[in-house]
């Protein structure tokens, strides 16, 4: 846990950041767009303990991609980074690119939504494996690389996956394909997986399978996992802990059962009004009305206000910050501060 961060009431261990797989604190993120430049993330906070699975919820335009490429620096050209980011304890801000590069090919690894964003068409899925472990590690000979690749393919569960090595990534399934792109991220000895919507793509049987396979590595490797989505479904029995953000910000953060049971945002508490999972078959879904504000908007008060079902006056001048809420949680919201019932719902009804 590390001193300065608010979504854990935990004392700081002695080595403060070093001692969690990242740690974003105050992150702001600015981009090149059509429109200038604009500012995507606004003083995000949130850290991922060694060995936890965090999930960034939120809907599309949100900023959960945006904050995981910040934190692997793979932004286009032109983007602008500030605050702080300590990634498997590495400052990334500081980091020289060599080093970076040298980070990403083996500690910490991206996993995205398209397995064949990830995978070389024309090359057979071993020379990939291979060419995955021995950048990773060098002085892996050919054979040992090989061998790696072998028992990581039969750990991600391909059948058969001395004959598999051979194929190409045309041959294979979507959610087979998804695995391999895991079993190359494993073959390097990762400490951070990064899963931007890895199961998005993939129907809901599959979908099941990956995130099922997520859980077991974590708990054998220890390996942590930081993974995007906006179906609160996907995450409610595999992430430890909860990132919500909204409008580039990160407006609830807390334990997952904690956070779902009992939102202290009203983002939160409309998010889980309009999962599926969270109704009958055949009731009708709540939707959130309205849309979030852009990047190119910048409200004066709480960027939910307008869509929030409990907003007071104040809310529409007064920016609310990140604050403590309970033990491990905070939101962001000014009626936490006892401006009103948080789950009013008066629109709603
Ligand atoms: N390269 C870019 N150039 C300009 N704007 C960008 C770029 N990447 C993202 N944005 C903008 O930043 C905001 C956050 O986008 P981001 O992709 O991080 O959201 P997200 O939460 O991952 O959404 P989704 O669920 O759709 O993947 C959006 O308004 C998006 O339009
Ligand atoms: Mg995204």
């Amino acid at each position: 846990m590390s001193e300065g961060l608010l979504e854990t009431a935990a004392a700081p261990s002695p080595e403060g950041f070093r001692q969690d797989a990242l740690v974003m604190k105050d992150v702001r993120v600015t981009l090149p767009t059509g429109k200038g430049l604009l500012r995507i993330i606004r003083d995000a906070t949130f850290h991922v303990a060694k060995g936890e699975i965090v999930a960034l919820a939120g809907e599309s335009g949100s900023g959960k991609s945006t904050s995981i490429m910040a934190a692997l620096r793979l932004l286009p050209p032109g983007a602008r980074v500030d605050g702080t980011i300590i990634l498997d304890g590495q400052d990334v801000l500081a980091m020289p690119r060599r080093e970076l590069r040298g980070l990403r090919a083996k500690r910490a690894r991206l996993v995205f939504q398209d397995p064949w964003r990830s995978l070389h068409p024309m090359k057979r899925i071993g020379a990939q494996l291979v060419e995955s472990a021995r950048t990773a590690d060098p002085s892996l000979s050919r054979e040992a690389a090989r061998e790696l690749a072998e028992r990581m393919l039969a750990r991600v569960g391909i059948p058969e996956p001395a004959s598999r090595m051979d194929s190409y990534p045309h041959e294979v399934s979507g959610g087979q394909s998804q695995r391999i792109v895991i079993a190359m991220a494993l073959v390097a000895g990762p400490s951070v997986l990064f899963c931007d919507e890895p199961t998005t793509a993939l129907d809901v049987t599959t979908q099941a399978q990956i995130l099922e396979l997520l859980r077991e590595l974590n708990r054998e490797l220890g390996l942590s996992i930081v993974i995007a989505t906006h179906d609160l479904d996907v995450i409610s029995d595999l992430a430890d802990r909860l990132v919500v953000m909204y409008a580039g910000e990160v407006v609830e953060a807390g334990p997952t059962a904690e956070v779902l049971s009992r939102p202290r945002h009203p983002y939160t508490w409309s998010l889980l009004r309009s999962a599926p999972g969270s109704h009958e078959p055949g009731e009708r879904l709540h939707t959130i009305e309205g849309r979030p504000p852009g990047p190119a908007e910048s409200p004066a008060g709480c960027a939910f206000a307008a869509r929030c079902p409990s907003v007071h006056e104040v809310c529409l001048s007064t920016r609310p910050e990140p604050r403590p809420v309970a033990p491990g949680r905070s939101a962001a919201c000014l009626l936490t501060e006892g401006y009103g019932p948080i789950t009013a719902g008066a629109r709603d009804e």
